[in-house]
């Protein structure tokens, strides 16, 4: 990186966004305060990581190799910390391993598995968007195979599968360039195989980011980010890019209904990585998600096309129509809430506040209900990632929990994994998990109980 040509630099690889270049196991972490006794499992993380030289007039942040960083904590104490780049058959050659089992043909279709990393029928899955199958890991975070779901999955998989917190079973919204112009909603049960897919056509081929659902819809985010042919053909490892004559949409298919039965509302141009949540009001279905005015229109080489804000859609099932309003205009992405509560009504929600190039900043706590927003005010040495939300053992209160988040020490340049009482966020932490290495900013986490 240091011979680097000025004029050549891209934001993406700099600062907490450059890579680290080791994969490392540390045992027994220094933890500062006290470890609530009832966390047992791993806290997961993955993120871009590519591993060599890289190109940064073509680098694209979506595209970077995986790796997963991995916590374990068990009685109060935490265990070790792994970093891992999640193998497929370009990782495993530049690391100068055989390529990882996979379930697929030779020649399917296989990238970075870099965006999530999620625990389900008690197996770890690396995971990602746009076509390219989930990559199981085992407990300490090595790669076991390229699944197909025990040969369910039809083909894409998703980096932001829900879970349904009545039934347990998962919800995804995969897309693929191949498939041309239509999205795939699938439900894998909790035994971890896929019971239903349904084929959704859309007006062009959209990047779906994520998925909403409510007990009677499931969200399909069908925005102008749309597959784009000519930037393919040029080589492009991400031809997604913003279309000015694309109308934005949010369809409503019913829970387990068909692709004719979908309802369709226009709304106005924006972009939407990250639902909140979603729930049913009456005749309306409430959308709270962080909203950017378009993306990969100008920038292509990541987000950062104005900074997102936290907004409300009402859309109206029976007459079609639909408000949205402002909640908070703080710059703040990966929202997350009690996942006891998906699909259903929440009050409130945990949000990373997000710089220029998604820089890590501070952790808000959004109470919905009354509309205050509450941010921590030691970004000057912290800078955070994604929060998480982790009830309390017997817990009644929504926010009666923890919140969890990594967060890079500006002073010393290494990590660490902060947890907070949620009904305290602005607090010191309840306990700090020290990780004697810098964990570069990444995507997505979740605490996997043991
Ligand atoms: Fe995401």
């Amino acid at each position: 990186m240091s011979t680097m040509n000025h004029d050549r630099k891209n934001p993406f690889l700099e600062g907490n966004l450059a890579p680290v270049t080791e994969e490392m196991t540390v045992a027994d972490l220094e933890v500062i305060g006290t470890l609530p006794p009832e966390l047992d499992g791993r806290y997961l993380r993955n993120g871009p990581n590519p591993i060599g030289d890289v190109n940064p007039a073509k680098y694209h942040w979506f595209s970077g190799h995986g790796m997963v960083h991995g916590i374990r904590i068990r009685n109060g104490k935490a265990e070790w910390y792994r970093n891992r780049w999640v193998r497929d058959r370009e990782v495993a050659s530049l690391l100068n391993e055989s390529p990882p089992a996979s379930d697929w043909p030779s020649d399917h279709q296989q990238f970075a598995a870099n965006t999530n990393v999620i625990g389900h029928a008690g197996k770890t899955f690396a995971i990602v968007e746009a076509g390219s199958p989930p990559v199981e890991l085992s407990y300490d975070l090595e790669t076991v195979r390229i699944s197909n779901l025990e040969g369910t999955l039809p083909h894409a998989y998703s980096a932001h599968p829900k879970r349904d917190p009545l039934t347990g079973e998962l919800h995804v919204m995969t897309y693929f360039w191949g498939w041309g112009n239509q999205v795939q909603y699938l439900v894998v049960g909790t035994d971890g195989r896929v019971r239903r897919h349904v084929d959704i056509p859309t007006a062009g081929g959209p990047m779906i980011h994520d998925i909403a659902f409510t007990k009677k819809y499931v969200l399909v985010f069908d925005l102008p980010t749309v597959f784009n042919l000519e930037a393919a053909m040029a080589g492009s490892r991400l031809p997604y890019y913003w279309d000015h004559n694309y109308q934005a949409r949010i369809g409503l298919l019913p829970r387990e209904g068909t692709a004719e039965d979908v309802k369709w509302i226009d709304i106005d141009p924006c972009y939407i990585f990250h639902p909140m949540n979603a729930y049913d009001d009456g005749d309306e279905v409430v959308l709270d998600a962080a909203r950017h005015e378009k993306m990969f229109d100008r920038e292509r080489r990541g987000p950062s096309e104005g900074p997102p804000t936290l907004d409300r859609w009402r859309l109206n099932v029976v007459t079609g129509t639909h408000t949205c309003e402002r909640i908070d205009d703080r710059p703040q992405e990966f929202p997350r809430i009690n996942e006891g509560l998906v699909g259903l009504r929440n009050q409130f929600g945990y949000c990373a506040g997000i710089g220029q190039n998604f820089a890590q900043d501070t952790l808000l706590k959004v109470d919905l209900d009354n509309r205050v927003v509450e941010t921590r005010k030691d970004t000057k040495r912290y800078g955070y990632g994604e929060p998480v939300f982790i009830p309390r053992d017997g817990s009644k209160a929504e926010d009666d929990g923890y919140v969890m988040a990594l967060r890079l020490d500006g002073e010393t340049q290494t990590s660490e994994l902060a947890i907070f009482d949620a009904q305290a966020i602005t607090e010191d932490a309840i306990a700090v998990v020290r990780v004697p290495a810098r964990i570069p900013n990444g995507f997505h986490g979740n605490w996997i109980p043991d």
